[in-house]
């Protein structure tokens, strides 16, 4: 008989420790330690008869097996998991409460069905009439999906052991399951990572795709122990703000395909609706001619995607001003400000700045940093950019601005959604495709000169417009 050991894990980590304390030494949050039983995470009866069973080594080469994956028919799905789903393969998706996971993997998990595979749809949260009612509203109740509203690992397994091996198994949630292999509650570290180890196990030896969605903490962390986004081959994150309409899957792993694209959808009232043209969406309410704002054209993955940036520039009256950033990363902007201070004259230190990415995107790209120069400078000027024109390039820390990759393919973006101007770094000269003029820049402050001689002409163009 194995001793049963009690220890304290980190519900956050996963670390253990054995004794308890209020704050996590590896991962710091405090009072995530609980007391949990951690023996057994390994059965008694697979513990006590090893003596090494001999295996069959194989080579890299070999017979590959029948169409390794399978495209779900939602194309921007397919595109976030490169292709489709892959067999035996374990994807993890999060996100927020309510942004749509379960919706998405409904529609998903039925269009399978409805091409003829074998899909099935655990729900541990909610009731199977639940599940039934969101169908209905999806206009997808006909669909032949297996339904179950079960949390008991065992019986799920034991259960779709069964008959044909199911294409794609949907665990909703992975917080909610839990294994009689060990004793702690449901939703512990341990229970969520031994159910997860028995899920994988499961997908792996039988070939099933399995989709489990996590739940995710107040700072958008996976919930549960960070062991179960390594064991699982591809995390996506479902991501949106709550009050806007477009959600937006994310790859942050991908073990079989690339992590830099994204997919779009629309959350409808009839479900999540595919946008294959982003840039047409985060486009569609700009304001035209306000100070403060510009255009990006940037790419996400392989696809191109205009976006506008927004700046607001504003006297404080605090002591230290604000910097506020939504949707970029806050130290480039305080790079990008460090650089219009020290190389263009601009002073801001004694206004407050606020960085917006429109529509709840969030760019990583360093080419957004002439982009955002632009949007600050402008709102800074109170002298709008002109409303045909898109931005990009990479600034230096020395003031130079430093070509940036594809541009060929955001050039044709722009031109495609009737842009006509690009302001862009000297080696895009050759570039441009017919009707887009372009404005070579080699500096932030070849910039600031171009928006402090054109601002005003470009206010006087937009009151026309209007009149
Ligand atoms: N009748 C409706 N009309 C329009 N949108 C709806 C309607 N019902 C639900 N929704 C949308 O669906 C969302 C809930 O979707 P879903 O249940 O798939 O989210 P979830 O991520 O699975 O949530 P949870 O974390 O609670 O499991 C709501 O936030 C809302 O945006
Ligand atoms: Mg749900």
């Amino acid at each position: 008989m194995a001793k049963s050991t009690l220890s304290f894990v980190c519900q956050n980590c996963g670390a253990a420790y054995n004794r308890w304390q209020g704050k996590c030494e590896s991962c710091g949050e405090w009072n995530t330690l609980a007391e949990e039983d951690t023996t057994g995470s390994v059965p008694l009866s697979i513990r006590s008869r090893r003596k090494g069973r001999q295996f069959a080594l194989e080579s890299l080469t070999g017979k590959s097996q029948d169409a390794p994956r399978l495209a779900s028919g939602m194309a921007e799905l397919d595109r976030v998991t490169g292709g489709g789903f892959v067999r035996g393969s374990v994807l993890l998706v999060g996100g927020d409460p309510g942004i749509g996971k379960s919706t998405l993997l409904t529609q998903a998990a039925s269009l399978l069905a409805r091409a003829g595979h074998r899909a099935v749809y655990i729900s541990g949260e909610e009731a199977i009439a639940q599940v039934r009612l969101r169908a209905e509203r999806l206009g997808l109740a006909d669909a032949p999906v297996q339904l179950a509203a079960e949390t008991s690992v065992e019986d799920i397994i034991s259960t779709l052991s069964e008959g044909a091996v199911p294409r794609l198994i949907v665990i909703d949630s992975i917080q909610t399951m839990w294994t009689d292999t060990v004793e702690s509650a449901p939703g512990t570290v341990t229970q969520v990572r031994a159910s997860a180890q028995a899920l994988i196990r499961f997908a792996k030896k039988s070939g099933a795709a399995i989709i489990l969605v996590g739940h995710v903490t107040k700072d958008g962390q996976i919930a549960g122990p960070r062991v179960v986004e390594h064991m699982v081959d591809a995390v996506l994150s479902f991501e949106g703000e709550g009050s806007q309409q477009f959600r937006i899957l994310r790859a942050m792993k991908n073990r079989f395909g690339p992590t830099d694209e994204i997919g779009v959808f629309e959350m409808t009232g009839s479900g999540l609706r595919e946008i294959s043209n982003p840039s047409e969406l985060f486009l569609s309410e700009r304001e035209l001619g306000s100070p403060g704002t510009a255009v990006f054209a940037g790419i996400e993955g392989t696809r191109p995607l205009l976006v506008e940036i927004q700046a607001l520039v504003a006297p404080t009256s605090l002591g230290t001003p604000r910097r506020a950033v939504v949707g970029w990363d806050p130290s480039r902007l305080s790079m990008v400000l460090a650089v219009l201070e020290a190389h263009c004259g601009i002073r801001l230190s004694g206004h407050d700045v606020y960085l917006n990415v429109a529509g709840g995107l969030r760019i990583a790209e360093p080419a957004a940093d002439v982009a955002a120069a632009a949007a600050l400078v402008s709102s800074l000027a109170r002298a709008p950019l002109p409303a045909d024109a898109v931005y990009f390039g990479e600034a230096s820390l020395s003031g130079a601005v430093r070509p940036v990759p594809q541009t060929a393919t955001r050039l044709k973006e722009a031109q495609k959604l009737g842009f006509s101007r690009a302001i862009v770094p000297e080696a895009a000269r050759n570039e441009a495709p017919d009707g887009l003029s372009l404005s070579t820049i080699d500096t932030l402050a070849d910039l600031v000169g171009d928006i402090a001689r054109d601002g005003l002409p470009a206010l006087r163009r937009v009151g026309r417009q209007d009149s």
